[in-house]
């Protein structure tokens, strides 16, 4: 059975599923997105998400498409069309459809598109084995806290690291590392703190980094936020990423050196399950 896409309030098959080319986000990746996961039927954090939406939009002077419930309502019919109980869904929102020219159109009409894709996010060979990252210089622009499709660099990136045989890259800019290609990054250090960080422009405010702090903490964790390098991972106790499709994911090959045991640590995954168990018990938010 075909899936049902969302575009611009039509729900539709897929063959339907089209934007003009003259979309300002396929000309100037001049759009910014969202996804959120689904569990058990269930958007986990989708408010936060749609409220981090809401900023991105704000940065970008970018008019906002819909209200948060008519999208909200949307995103619950797109899940039931398409029986989604596990996986994500994909919300994209673009200044919309104009002549080319570098600056704005002068009335324009945001467009939104929506899809899911099933996919099991809690039963996780990687979750087992743990992931093993390289580190690569951070090409993107200096605006990362805008949820943005500029996602070339981040996917050169990735597709590097997969060359290279391992799982993702981190990220590095002025010997610090920034975050993952679409996740932020953490260590624990011999002292057990956990270190992520600090928000700003390089990098996204993750909505699992939001969660995971406030669970670390809440289980007697001292967190630290500020910035880390390669070395200072390679010598970390173990070490981690947080997604909205990934959760909490342990690493445990830093370029090329291998932390601990290679085996995942204790910190992630109790993360983990403390992630998994708190987003079950939680309705649609
Ligand atoms: N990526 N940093 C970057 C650069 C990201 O692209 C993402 C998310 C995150 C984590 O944010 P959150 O916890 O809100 O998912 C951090 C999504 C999952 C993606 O592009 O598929």
């Amino acid at each position: 059975m075909s899936r049902t896409f969302y575009v611009n309030g039509e729900f539709v098959p897929e063959a339907d599923a089209k934007v003009s080319v003259l979309d300002r986000g396929f000309l100037f990746a001049d759009a910014v997105y969202e996804v959120s996961t689904v569990l058990d039927g269930k958007l986990i954090d989708n408010r936060a998400h749609l409220a981090r939406l809401s900023r991105s939009l704000g940065e970008l002077a970018m008019a906002t498409p819909a209200s948060d419930d008519d999208i909200v309502a949307a995103q619950l019919k797109l899940l039931e069309l398409n029986h989604v109980d596990e996986g994500l869904l994909y919300l994209q929102v673009s200044r919309g459809v104009a002549d080319r020219d570098f600056g704005f159109p002068k009335n324009p009409v945001s467009s939104l598109v929506m899809f899911t894709q099933k996919k099991s996010v809690v039963e996780s060979p990687m979750a087992e084995r743990g992931m093993r990252i390289v580190a690569m210089p951070d090409q993107r622009w200096g605006r990362r806290d805008i949820k943005t499709v500029q996602l070339l660099a981040p996917s050169l990136a990735k597709q590097a690291a997969v060359d290279a045989g391992v799982d993702d890259a981190w990220m590095v800019e002025e010997g610090y590392v920034t975050e993952g290609t679409s996740n932020n990054a953490y260590i624990v250090t011999e002292d057990n703190v956990i270190q992520t960080r600090n928000l700003g422009t390089e990098i996204l405010s993750g909505i699992t980094r939001t969660a995971v702090l406030k669970f670390a903490k809440a289980a007697g964790y001292t967190v630290r936020e500020a910035p880390f390098t390669i070395a200072e991972a390679q010598a970390a106790k173990e070490a981690f990423i947080t997604s909205a499709s990934a959760f909490v994911m342990p690493v445990v090959e830093v370029d090329g050196t291998t932390l601990g045991n290679g085996k995942p640590g204790p910190v992630a995954k109790e993360l983990r399950r403390v992630y998994i168990e708190t987003a079950r018990e939680r309705q649609n938010l």
